[in-house]
């Protein structure tokens, strides 16, 4: 609680002080009003808005189709969710790359429209120059290195990166640069928890992992798989904590049911 008795949010500042306390980071996607109550009450630290509402709210394959007014629809509704949580929204596939100025425009959109606290963007040392002109603006800045979704199609495949020495050297100097561009965070997707372990040690600024191991300074996941939503996912790292797909499904059968059969609504159940 703030002095005004309202609701102490959380800041960048708040991340950076509980790295250097050793408090880990919780971290969730979310991309809509109800959902972001939820997890806001509960007392989830960040809300990232993630591109990956392209997958799992809007059913594409990867996450390139998503636009920055799609995002933007997303982090509105979940800015009206959240009252404590640090709101994060990813700079979709095309709104930043290879232009600086679109890059400030991008985020100066998220901000102005969303209402949102930061944005996030995937990339190492040839993002750079975007994150400082955005963080010129007064914009905090959230990078992503390891696996990066809106580069499938350089990599491939979505397995596990930087297993190789020289992958992971260049990871590391990629975060570093991240650091001194000054983004006040970074997140680790997918790689080596050893790796995960020294990119967390080098840095000064919190380093959130998805699939980058225990030693991080924190977790995030997607929504829907945390609350198993999702059903044919289940990468090494995803620990599941509902299986809300075959709870929803009984229970909207159930629903069916009681229609056919005449159940629904009773007597008590009309006007
Ligand atoms: O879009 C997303 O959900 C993300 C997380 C996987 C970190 O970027």
């Amino acid at each position: 609680m703030s002095t005004h008795g309202e609701i102490k949010r959380v800041t960048t500042n708040t991340l950076q002080s509980m790295k250097q306390r050793g408090e880990k980071i919780s971290m969730l996607t979310a991309y809509d009003f109800s959902m972001a109550r939820i997890f806001d009450d509960a007392g989830i630290d960040v809300l990232l808005v993630g591109d990956s509402a392209s997958n799992v709210m809007a059913g594409h394959e990867t996450t390139l189709p998503i636009t920055l007014d799609h995002m933007i629809y997303h982090a509105q509704s979940v800015v009206r969710g959240a009252s404590r949580s640090l709101i994060i929204v990813d700079l979709p596939f095309g709104s930043y790359q290879g232009n600086s100025k679109e890059a400030l425009n991008s985020a100066i959109r998220i901000m102005k429209e969303a209402g949102a606290h930061a944005i996030k963007l995937e990339g190492g040392e040839e993002v750079v120059e975007s994150i400082k002109r955005i963080i010129s603006a007064g914009v905090p800045v959230m990078g992503h290195l390891g696996l990066t979704p809106q580069s499938i199609y350089k990599f491939g495949t979505y397995t596990v990166r930087a297993k190789e020495e020289a992958e992971a050297e260049q990871l590391i100097q990629n975060a570093h640069a991240l650091e001194e561009a000054g983004c006040f965070a970074i997140v680790l997707e997918k790689i080596p928890a050893t790796l995960g372990k020294r990119v967390a040690e080098e840095l000064k600024i919190p380093v959130i992992g998805i699939g980058a191991g225990k030693h991080v300074d924190g977790q995030v996941l997607v929504m829907h798989d945390m609350l198993g939503i999702t059903k044919d996912f289940s990468p090494r790292f995803l620990r599941r904590y509902l299986n809300l797909y075959d709870d929803i499904k009984t229970a909207t059968s159930k629903y069916i049911g009681d229609i056919k059969s005449k159940d629904f609504p009773n007597d008590q159940e009309q006007y």
